[in-house]
């Protein structure tokens, strides 16, 4: 690893991420069922039909990860609660097992140095709530802050920050227009629901938790560069088309109060009546936001087609075992964003990483590809710095291999192995590089 703590300023926080699905083992504990649990059950939308419900048992094993998070020298661990897990039903009956496994949790990285960054919402609608019509209801913005001032009663006097929404474009455009994640709708109407009550949950729960005087509270929110395939006038059009679906809608809504125009254009006729008025109430002010990166990819018309009447063309630059193209030169693009919206507001990298076909040979695993493309994040992250963007954190995806939605285990993204029979875990490379990069100059 070329990079060392100092070449960041002192404060800097680094950190690693996991999510409460994909690791805790949905299965253990008492946790009600959730739109994954279903999702994955019916044919055709998870690889192999792959769950969430034994994961990396991370409910029984959580103190060695915790070790893990702390011997890698990291600052801070980003974590999620399962809602289904506090809530079976998603509101009314609390599994108290369930509060009190993340009651010890958070205690476990106190007790071990570590900053407890919280996301409320990591994508596990609860069943019950999900019947009802999940993000598509209106209800959901009740239903979401009721349970994040429970989990915040109870966790937030210990808490560094939290998030309440990770990655709104994946819960409402990938899951309710795509149709690639739970719960699995291809629908404009839905999606575009889906798209202001995702927001609308956002902006009522922030309210209220700063009601209640808790601090450190943000968004997560995922930014994907979006290319034109090629100098086409119309190709031109729909990569800003779907820019301003993946990356200008969210933050728009939250910084300013108003959606693009070029998404409006498809989704004003199948949004909820009367949203105009909440917009208001979105743009909460924050103390601080969370920018999620990955790659970046190409677009080019597609006439004839309904809008967005765009589609992805593959590129030709290098891969992860994804195939998401890597272009680390995007997160300093989107960080240069971010600070023309968000001003001197604190930024967090609050995830990047890569899937690997990592393979454990005499009991490691040689991941220098993963060492590399975390070294030009880094390195990407510290030339946005140097341009004055108040970057406050960095945080690998993902502390673990882990349960990779609707990829099933298929793709490794962790710094630790993690044995599909076993579980047992198993520094990779790539964490052993980290702990000597983050190593404290005493
Ligand atoms: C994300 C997710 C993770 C994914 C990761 C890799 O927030 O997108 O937090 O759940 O596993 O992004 O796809």
């Amino acid at each position: 690893m070329r990079f060392r703590r100092g070449d960041f300023p002192e404060g800097f926080v680094f950190g690693t991420a996991t999510s409460a699905y994909q690791i805790e083992g949905s299965a253990l504990g008492g946790a009600g069922p959730c739109h994954w649990d279903t999702f994955s059950a019916t044919p055709g939308n998870v690889v192999r039909a792959e769950d969430g419900a034994r994961a990396c048992e991370h409910l029984t094993r959580w103190p060695e990860d915790l070790n893990l998070v702390r011997d890698g020298n990291f600052d801070a661990y980003r974590f999620s609660v399962n809602w289904a897990r506090v809530l079976p039903e998603g509101r009314g009956a609390v599994n108290a097992a369930g509060l009190d496994f993340y009651d010890r949790l958070v205690d476990g990285m106190l007790e071990r140095g570590l900053q407890p960054w919280l996301t409320l919402y990591h994508w596990d609608m609860p069943s019950d709530l999900a019947m009802r019509g999940g993000w598509t209801n209106p209800d959901v913005a009740g239903w979401f802050t009721d349970y994040a001032r429970l989990v915040m009663g109870r966790l937030g006097d210990r808490l560094t920050t939290t998030a309440t929404i990770n990655e709104p474009w994946c819960v409402a455009w990938l899951s309710h227009f795509l149709g690639v994640h739970a719960p699995g709708l291809r629908d404009i109407r839905a999606a575009a629901h889906a798209m202001h009550h995702v927001l609308l949950a956002h902006g009522t729960a922030l309210q209220a938790l700063r009601a209640d005087g808790h601090q450190g509270l943000g968004v997560v929110l995922n930014m994907e560069v979006c290319t034109p395939a090629s100098d086409a006038p119309e190709d031109i059009a729909a990569a800003a088309t779907q820019d301003a679906i993946f990356n200008r809608w969210f933050l728009q809504a939250i910084t300013q109060a108003t959606y693009p125009a070029e998404a409006l254009e498809g989704l004003a006729p199948h949004l909820p009546r009367g949203w105009q008025g909440q917009m208001e109430q979105i743009a909460q002010p924050l103390d601080w936001l969370g920018l999620n990166y990955y790659t970046r990819r190409f677009h080019e018309a597609a006439p004839g087609q309904p809008w967005p009447a765009s589609r992805e063309v593959p590129g030709s630059g290098p891969k992860t075992g994804s195939g998401w193209e890597i272009h680390p030169e995007g997160l300093e693009q989107f960080l240069l964003r971010a600070r023309d919206s968000v001003g001197d507001l604190p930024i967090h990298v609050t995830e990047t990483g890569m899937a690997w076909p990592d393979r454990l040979v005499d009991g490691s695993v040689s991941d220098t590809e993963r060492i590399a493309f975390l070294d030009a994040h880094l390195a990407a992250a510290g030339r946005a710095l140097k341009a004055g963007v108040n970057l406050r954190g960095f945080f690998c995806w993902s502390l673990l291999d882990n349960y990779e939605w609707a990829e099933g285990y298929d793709k490794r993204f962790g710094l630790v192995h993690v044995d599909s029979d076993t579980l047992s875990r198993r520094p990779k490379a790539s964490y052993l590089a980290l702990a000597d990069a983050l190593t404290r100059s005493s």
